[in-house]
């Protein structure tokens, strides 16, 4: 069925057809998904985290299939942004979606350079800060655990660029509502959330630690209600649009999402499971939207409406 549904949403400026991205570090820089679908279908992309200087990466096992779920510790391996400007960029920019850069720093200043240098690309629609990678030795998550160095992160952020900035959020923090509204303050036009939860697996062979770094990123179906939640509070605390990641599979998820407050969602880890899951929920969501007989704008955050349905 061919339903003639707008689902057009802006978020801090950035026009997206609909509101179904895909989620850093689960798509690279979109080339490997060309293959199954036309990705100028989505709402918007991600790239994987860029650093200043480029990054290897963890060692082996990256990788852990848990129950419902993944963990990961990549390590935010990426080429650098010099050679990203050169090699990715040129097919990234060819496509007629927006393009988000995530980005990643050791330092404050890291952050502010990076920013600084891809604020040079005509085209790029806005960056994606992660003050949330628990991955990595320096920075990443310590920035985003503290709404003292969350502001300054941002800050610098802000100050290097007038791209629209997307805080990228940690889950392991106690008070999400308190970062939320550092990174706010601090300049931020939109927050996405939720970046990996921090967990382990234990290899009961060698009686050791699965992964070099002992904890890794948890992703997948497993972490959705932590996230829900986490967005729903959010969306209470700041008034800057949220896109909201974490579990997503199915159109259903989304709309869940929708409805706690994010106004666009992220496709992370089902990508790896089914490539064609971002486009099964743009589907979805017509369909939802037409038999419901709702705008999408009518939804974001109609889960906290107190008469229900209005
Ligand atoms: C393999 C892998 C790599 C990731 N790399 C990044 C990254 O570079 N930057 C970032 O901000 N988030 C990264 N993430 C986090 C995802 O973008 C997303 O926030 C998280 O996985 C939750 O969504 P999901 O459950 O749908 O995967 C990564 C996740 C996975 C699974």
């Amino acid at each position: 069925m061919n339903f003639d549904i707008d689902l057009s949403v802006k978020i801090a400026g950035i026009t997206m057809k609909n509101p179904v991205m895909v989620a850093s570090g689960t798509f690279g820089f979109g080339r490997e998904y060309n293959d199954f679908y036309d990705i100028n279908k989505l709402g918007a992309l991600a790239t994987k985290g860029l650093t200043l200087l480029p990054k290897q990466g963890n060692p082996p096992p990256r990788i852990h299939e848990t129950p419902a779920g993944m963990l990961n510790s990549v390590g935010l391996e990426n080429p650098g942004i010099q050679k990203f400007i050169q090699e990715e960029w040129p097919h990234l920019s060819k496509l007629t979606i927006p393009i988000i850069a995530n980005i990643d720093g050791d330092t404050v200043e890291d952050y502010h350079k990076i920013a600084k240098k891809l604020s040079i690309l005509a085209n790029l629609a806005a960056l994606e800060v992660n003050i949330s990678c628990p991955n990595v030795e320096k920075g990443g998550l310590a920035f985003g655990q503290e709404p003292e160095s969350a502001f300054e992160v941002i800050k610098a952020v802000r100050e290097a660029t007038k791209l629209p900035i997307i805080a990228k959020l940690s889950p392991n923090v106690t008070h999400i509502q308190t970062i939320a509204e550092a990174v706010v303050s601090a300049g931020a036009d939109a927050i996405s959330l939720i970046n990996t939860l921090l967990g382990m697996a234990i290899d009961i062979h060698n009686q050791r630690p699965v992964f070099h770094r002992n904890f890794a990123g948890l992703s997948g179906p497993a972490v959705k209600p932590v996230a829900l939640r986490m967005v729903w509070e959010v969306h209470e605390a700041v008034n800057v649009p949220i896109i909201g990641m974490g579990g997503i599979t199915t159109w259903q998820d989304a709309v869940e999402f929708i409805l706690a407050g994010a106004s666009a969602v992220a496709v992370g880890t089902a990508n790896f499971v089914n490539p064609m899951v971002p486009i099964e929920i743009i589907e979805g969501l017509k369909t939802y939207l037409y038999l419901k007989e709702r705008k999408l704008q009518d939804l974001i955050g109609a889960a906290h409406d107190t008469v229900p349905g209005t």
